[in-house]
């Protein structure tokens, strides 16, 4: 009898890794041995980049450097912009920045080179790429021309700058800079291990990443941002709270988006991070009504029997969502945000796997039918 299937590999152990520790029963989270709370607290993006491909800080002459390298390298060929123009203006931006991420290794000297010291060539250059990317397609989308980036900005204020074509204001940046640190690594999930699948067959990070890009893209995962802001908005007002649950929760079958992990069964502790931002945020933009509608909605599913029986909290598409919205993002940008962040992490894992690699090839159980005899197409 063979063994059998564990469904969505539930507490299967595929790796041994050193850039993330994710402890979902307390609700905690290190990257590579830093305490998430301290890292969103302290660090800029860029110092987190460091961290999680070298394994330590970076000095102060190490992360102006990597700041540096990655600004420097953000800058896309023509060839992509050209690309990024011809594309339908309705088109799903992270279709978009699938395809784009593909393009970019047209043009990369080190493309085709599969060894670690080109992959972290490359990784410096696709963590600036991408964001160049999104800030370019939501401008052009816009019937706008793309701003390049800056050499002398950080990869959140580069973004901004990008985005609008003015200098970057301290908020925006540092609500990004915040949300691209904590989403910047997690542990085994889906399209990180997406991205170790591709690398263990040999192949290269610009097809890693485009691959856990569209992993990343499933409302299951780094789409829930999106799905998330979206339900609130169709909630619309907080007096609406209550109701909205009692009808699409309580009494159908639909899931709250932003809640809920494989691994969290206690609260995500970027979703407590977040929630401070996001109504700190909310507040000083004038407009807390988002920021309620969450925070109310969340509160009814904590307190229901059906989420606590289930050990179901908020993660951290939650209140990212409101994080994002509130900075006037536009709903369908959210995910690809969240890969300008994770590209930190994948790529980690992308040269973590390469430094051990072996392919990887689960098994599968066969439970279809035996014996059947061959029909010519004439007697079927
Ligand atoms: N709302 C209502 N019920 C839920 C929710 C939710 N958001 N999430 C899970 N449940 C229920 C399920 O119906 C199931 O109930 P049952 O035992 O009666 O059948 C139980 O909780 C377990 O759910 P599973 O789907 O088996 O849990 P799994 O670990 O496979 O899925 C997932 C985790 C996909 C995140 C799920 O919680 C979900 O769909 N959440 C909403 C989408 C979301 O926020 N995704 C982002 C995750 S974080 C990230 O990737 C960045």
């Amino acid at each position: 009898m063979a063994e059998q299937a564990k469904k969505g590999l539930e507490g299967i152990v595929v790796a041994d890794s050193v850039t993330s520790l994710v402890n979902g029963a307390e609700g905690k989270l290190i990257y590579e041995g830093y305490k998430i709370e301290d890292l969103a607290a302290n660090a800029l993006f860029e110092e987190v980049v460091y961290l999680l491909w070298n394994g330590r800080l970076p000095k102060a002459a190490e992360l102006e450097a990597l700041r540096k390298s990655i600004a420097e390298g953000a800058v896309l060929p023509d060839g992509v912009i050209q690309f990024l123009k011809s594309i339908p203006k309705d088109a799903d931006p992270m279709f978009v920045t699938e395809a784009a991420v593909a393009t970019l290794a047209f043009y990369d000297p080190d493309s085709s080179e599969v060894t670690i010291e080109a992959t972290q060539r490359k990784a410096v250059r696709l963590t600036g790429q991408i964001t160049t990317i999104c800030a370019a397609w939501d401008r052009i989308r816009k019937g706008e021309e793309p701003v390049a980036p800056r050499a002398d900005l950080n990869l959140a204020q580069n973004f901004v700058y990008m985005l609008s074509g003015t200098d970057p204001d301290k908020t925006t940046s540092d609500a990004i800079n915040v949300y691209l640190v904590l989403l910047a690594e997690h542990g085994m999930n889906a399209s990180t291990f997406t991205s170790r699948v591709v690398t263990a067959t040999g192949s290269d990070i610009h097809s890693a990443i485009v691959a856990a890009i569209g992993a990343l893209k499933g409302p299951s995962h780094g789409g829930a941002n999106a799905e998330a802001m979206r339900m609130f908005v169709e909630i619309g007002e907080p007096e609406n709270v209550q109701p909205w649950f009692d009808k699409n929760i309580k009494n159908g079958d639909r899931r709250i988006m932003g809640i809920g992990h494989r691994i969290y069964k206690a609260l995500d502790p970027r979703a407590a991070i977040l929630r401070e931002h996001a109504e700190r945020l909310a507040q000083s933009s004038g407009n807390t009504k988002w920021f309620q509608i969450a925070d109310d909605l969340a509160n009814a599913a904590l307190a229901d029997e059906y989420f606590i029986s289930r050990r179901l909290y908020p993660n951290v598409d939650y209140f990212s969502a409101i994080l994002l919205y509130t900075i006037n993002l536009d709903i369908d940008m959210f995910p690809p945000l969240f890969a300008m962040s994770r590209i930190a992490g994948w790529s980690a894992h992308v040269i973590e796997q390469m430094k051990n690699n072996r392919l990887i090839r689960p098994d599968v159980n066969y439970v279809g039918p035996m014996g059947l005899e061959w029909t010519p197409i004439s007697e079927r």
